[in-house]
């Protein structure tokens, strides 16, 4: 009787979810989450970092979209030594074990047109990750007694080959979006997705908050470089970086980093960031190592308190960003840049600064027609903002 009880209760939770939460929640559809299928993750080794089976979310595309794919990697930041990964892979970072087996579907993966004009109707996947490397890696820890798998370079293999029969194969259009350590996946990723799919369709990417610049914190060490190193050492990225890249570089693992991959991404790319990205404020240019004395504290989480100097320092940074990108922004022709000046980091993700009445514009175009202007080549997409207090559009997540 119990058991049988039990059978219900859950054949009605498999029936419901979709349904039932869709019921609560009209505007933001949930979607369910596939496993790559055991005998592709076998083959290649793509395994999470626990040895769990990697899954991603598929809505079908239809009408118009029906033939068209968004993959969008998931973001998550990254784990750089053997402790840190062991932690990862004790949560929905590092193991499908502890991911929610549903997802909300907002922003550019929504399949509502008011809400998401130009992609609503592709099929849209949105590829969770779990490997700690921007889905770049691929080696393995092994010491006897624990075993970790850095396997991200397979699991985006596995994805897109399980992807394939689902339609993938026949796509007429595709784009490759992500966000944050996901945006970072976008630049290493861009030029690969098309080697998989036939040479008619066309391929396009979208790096949103995902470049991380080279530079040095406020205190001058190389906070971000030490940690991407350890990242790509760690995790054997190095192989998998652009060939063209880290054969003109003296230190190649720098190819971890979009500045130094970017001129040699053949794909077109549309790279939107904010120019005080939060992420980057917080963890590359002041991380708390390199604010002993707390100087940062109050100004780290509300702009109106920083200091004249710290004011200066948070322009220098968006004075870098648009160095890194300068060459890209004159002699990119098929490239795209939405760059503004907002304390936020990413964008495409979330309904409100995608496409909403008050959501982030420049040139009275928000994000999402930006984007689609680029994409569709309804327009030359190339925006920049100018430097802060300018922007009264923005979505700031601190006071600015
Ligand atoms: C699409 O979004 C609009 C605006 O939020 C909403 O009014 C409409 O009900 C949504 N349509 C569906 C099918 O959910
Ligand atoms: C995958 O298949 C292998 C055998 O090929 C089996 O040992 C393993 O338990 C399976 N893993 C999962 C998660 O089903
Ligand atoms: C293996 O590595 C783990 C994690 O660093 C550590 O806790 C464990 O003691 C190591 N085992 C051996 C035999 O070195
Ligand atoms: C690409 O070429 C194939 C084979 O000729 C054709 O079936 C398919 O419709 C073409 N796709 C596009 C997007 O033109
Ligand atoms: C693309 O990825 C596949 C699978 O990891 C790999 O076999 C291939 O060499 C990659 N190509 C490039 C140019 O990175
Ligand atoms: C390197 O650049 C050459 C010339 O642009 C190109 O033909 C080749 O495909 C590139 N190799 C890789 C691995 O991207
Ligand atoms: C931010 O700092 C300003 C200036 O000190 C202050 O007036 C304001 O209340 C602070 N905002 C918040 C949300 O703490
Ligand atoms: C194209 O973009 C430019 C600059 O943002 C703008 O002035 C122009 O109106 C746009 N044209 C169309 C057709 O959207």
């Amino acid at each position: 009787m119990m058991a049988l009880r039990l059978v219900v209760a859950v054949l009605l939770l498999i029936t419901c979810v979709p349904w039932c939460v869709n019921s609560q929640l009209p505007h933001r559809p949930v979607v369910g989450m596939t496993m790559v299928k055991n005998s592709t993750a076998t083959a290649l080794g793509a395994y999470c970092l626990d040895g769990s089976l990697p899954g991603y979310h598929f809505s079908k595309g239809f009408g118009s979209g029906a033939r068209n794919w968004l993959l969008q990697f998931e973001g998550g930041g990254w784990c750089n030594d053997v402790e840190s990964c062991m932690e990862r892979a004790k949560t929905r970072r590092g193991s499908t074990h502890y991911m929610t087996k549903v997802e909300a579907f907002s922003g550019i993966l929504s399949n509502n047109e008011s809400l998401n004009p130009d992609f609503y109707n592709w099929n849209r996947v949105k590829l969770r990750y779990c490997d700690g490397a921007s889905f770049a890696g691929d080696s393995k820890f092994d010491n006897g007694t624990s075993v970790l798998y850095f396997r991200g370079q397979k699991i985006w293999q596995a994805m897109i080959l399980d992807l394939l029969p689902k339609g993938l194969a026949h796509a007429e259009k595709a784009l490759l979006s992500g966000c944050s350590a996901g945006g970072l996946a976008v630049f290493l990723h861009c030029d690969n997705l098309s080697r998989f799919l036939p040479r008619n369709t066309t391929v396009k990417c979208l790096s949103d908050a995902g470049f991380f610049l080279d530079i040095k914190d406020v205190a001058m060490h190389d906070t971000i470089r030490s940690l991407y190193h350890g990242v790509v050492t760690l995790q054997g990225v190095e192989q998998n970086l652009d060939k063209n890249c880290t054969s003109s570089l003296v230190d190649p693992k720098l190819c971890f980093f979009p500045q130094h991959v970017l001129s040699y991404i053949k794909t077109p790319i549309f790279i939107l960031n904010t120019a005080y990205d939060m992420w980057q404020f917080h963890n590359i240019l002041v991380p708390s190592s390199a604010d002993q004395r707390k100087e940062w504290k109050y100004c780290k989480y509300n702009v109106s308190t920083c200091t004249d100097s710290q004011i200066q320092k948070l322009q220098d940074f968006r004075q870098e960003m648009l160095e890194a990108s300068y060459s890209f922004y004159t002699h990119s022709t098929s490239g795209g840049m939405f760059i503004n000046s907002c304390f936020a980091h990413c964008q495409s993700e979330q309904q409100e600064t995608w496409f909403a009445a008050d959501s982030p514009r420049l040139h009275k175009k928000t994000i999402a027609e930006a984007v689609g202007d680029w994409y569709f080549e309804r327009n030359e997409t190339k925006l920049i903002d100018c430097p802060y207090p300018c922007d009264s559009s923005c979505h700031n997540i601190i006071p600015a």
